[in-house]
């Protein structure tokens, strides 16, 4: 038989989700979920995880977990098919953490990027809390805990995936073969890799105020697009315009499928017309934001309207979640009492080791 196929993946709950986590991760999972090419999906809320580093504000943690839940749900992850929990609900994980610390070297984690440019990104310098720095070890226990053989993850992930690895290899090579090695799964659109925020910045974060949440209202969604950053030297109508940076057009990378030409911008066969339009001269920003505004409202609907049916039963999301985390449990307390096994620390049904040691002890 060969291995299942089984995806994991999690979001921290810091806040709502933006469509930066929707077309880097989360459009791609329903998508898997929905394939039947997958044996097993887990999909966690990484409650544990943020409070690495935000130890002192666990209340923004302890209420955004249901808002992640809803965005899940919106989007179409469906309990049904996917097992959906909470990750501080499985105390396995902890124990898994704590043997694999073994197998990690402190300059192996100080090499990890994402971790740098995070201790870099919250001034940590010289407080890192020892819980921040070792979470990639942490999350190397969320993917092997239940046997992940892909994880769809945004691109900033790829450290922490490439760390979850070697420490499968080494537990495997010290231990026997135990655990699996996860692949990591990228958006295959590069504008889907890292989303910028709607004024041109790098990335959408909530501090920067330049995010488009799956559960803004329309009203909100048309705004923020008015506004977008384009190009910054495309003053007039007929001016040349520039494509590269320009966040509306990565947006259209993003979002924008051939349909969308005859329903909304029939003048246009496709997107590099469009382009090549702008960057001509006599493409007004304005013609593209509504372009972009009518995608990005046929998308975001369906979500936005099954956001608030689910906000109707609220107790029914928590106890979906608990029905998950029991899934979860059992998942991960097998693969647990395997690694026990292999580390030899199973001493109570090691009957080899209790005859061995008996046989010692009478001198035989
Ligand atoms: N670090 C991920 C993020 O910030 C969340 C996460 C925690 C995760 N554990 C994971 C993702 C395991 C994939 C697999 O988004």
């Amino acid at each position: 038989m060969g291995k299942e196929k089984i995806i994991l993946t999690g979001d921290r709950p810091t806040g709502r989700l933006h469509i930066g986590h929707y077309v880097g991760s989360l459009r791609r999972r329903v998508e898997l979920q929905n394939s039947g090419l997958f044996d097993k999906t887990f999909i966690f809320i990484a409650d544990a995880q943020a409070l690495t580093d935000n130890m002192d504000n666990p209340e923004k943690v302890r209420q955004n977990v249901i808002e992640v839940a809803l965005d899940y749900l919106a989007c179409g992850l469906d309990p049904t098919k996917s097992t959906i929990f909470i990750q501080s609900q499985i105390p396995e994980l902890c124990e898994l953490s704590f043997y694999y610390m073994n197998l990690v070297t402190v300059s192996r984690l100080q090499r990890n990027p994402t971790v740098k440019t995070e201790i870099q990104m919250r001034n940590f310098e010289t407080s890192i809390p020892v819980g921040f720095f070792t979470y990639p070890i942490s999350q190397a226990a969320d993917i092997t805990a239940f046997k992940a053989t892909t994880v769809p993850v945004g691109e900033d992930q790829e450290p922490m995936i490439e760390q979850a690895r070697e420490i499968v290899r080494r537990f495997n090579h010290i231990y026997g073969e135990t655990l699996v090695e996860p692949e990591i799964l990228l958006p295959d659109n590069a504008a889907c890799l890292r989303l910028p925020g709607t004024d041109g910045k790098a990335k959408m974060s909530k501090s920067l105020g330049n995010c488009i949440y799956l559960s803004d209202t329309a009203d909100e969604v048309t705004k923020k697009i008015k506004s977008m950053y384009t190009d910054p030297n495309h003053l007039r109508v007929d001016d040349p315009g520039q494509i590269e940076g320009n966040t509306v057009f990565t947006y259209l990378d993003a979002f924008c499928r051939p349909e969308h030409f005859e329903r909304y911008l029939p003048d246009y066969p496709n997107l590099a017309e469009l382009k090549a339009h702008y960057q001509r001269g006599g493409l007004g920003d304005m013609k593209v934001k509504k372009f972009l505004t009518a995608i990005m409202q046929e998308e975001l609907e369906p979500i936005r309207n099954r956001r608030k049916e689910f906000e109707k039963d609220i107790p029914a999301i928590y106890e979906m979640l608990k029905k998950g985390c029991d899934v979860a449990r059992a998942q991960a307390a097998n693969t647990l009492d395997e690694v026990r096994r292999a580390m030899k620390i199973n001493y109570f049904d090691d009957a080899e080791l209790i005859a061995e040691q008996s046989k010692k002890f009478k001198g035989e």
